[in-house]
């Protein structure tokens, strides 16, 4: 049953919001402005309801597969095999085996897992990456601090073995799928988040 769900989590991962959407629209964002299937790059070459449309449906899946496994899993892998399943939604985001292995960030998806599995720390995550957003203009790195503010908060507030090793996975995962961000960032031309330009489309 355990790896049955975790295959269950990765094949939902797999359905990546932005590309499905595409594919009604006749558009692959993967070829369009920074290249990612996300809710950023969606909002950056689509517009707002495509945008919203990739972000609630990337939230839902992570969602439903960590609801999945919660539910289902066996008393005996729980706690551990649940944050398992919500790591492989998001590893099926970033390598969807529908979509030839070329996913987004993972962000949205995460955030899924959270709203189920740890809904405390969505605020934090939430208020970090908005501060980040606002001070820095940059998603990319505002996601990146985001994925590291989880971590932090599973070390102060003494979370168990299984949470913190969940919070290090997804906060390394954030910083290895934002390394061309991180790089354009230190380049100087990472695009900045142009909100009256974006939302307004
Ligand atoms: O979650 C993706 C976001 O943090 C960055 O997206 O398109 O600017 O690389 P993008």
């Amino acid at each position: 049953m355990t790896f049955v769900l975790i295959a269950i989590a990765y094949l939902l991962g797999s359905l990546s919001g932005s590309l499905l959407l595409g594919k009604l629209r006749g558009v692959d964002i993967r070829t369009l402005g920074s290249g990612n299937a996300g809710g950023t790059n969606a909002l950056r070459t689509q517009g707002i309801r495509f945008a919203l449309g990739t972000v609630v449906l990337d939230i839902g899946k992570g969602a439903l597969a960590a609801w999945l496994a919660w539910r289902w899993l066996p008393a005996a892998v729980q706690p551990a095999g649940v944050y398992v399943c919500a790591l492989a939604a998001v590893v099926g985001h970033v390598w969807p085996v529908f979509h030839g292995f070329r996913g987004g960030k993972g962000a949205a998806t995460l955030v899924g897992t959270l709203v189920v599995l740890w809904p405390a720390a969505l605020p934090v995550v939430l208020a970090v990456w908005l501060l980040g957003l606002t001070l820095s203009g940059y998603v990319g790195l505002s996601t990146v601090l985001a994925g590291i503010s989880l971590l932090l908060l599973s070390l102060l507030s003494h979370a168990d073995p299984a949470r913190l090793a969940f919070a290090a996975c997804a906060a390394l995962l954030l910083v290895f799928t934002h390394r061309a961000n991180l790089a354009r960032l230190r380049a100087g031309n990472e695009s900045r988040f142009e909100r009256a330009r974006l939302l307004g489309r």
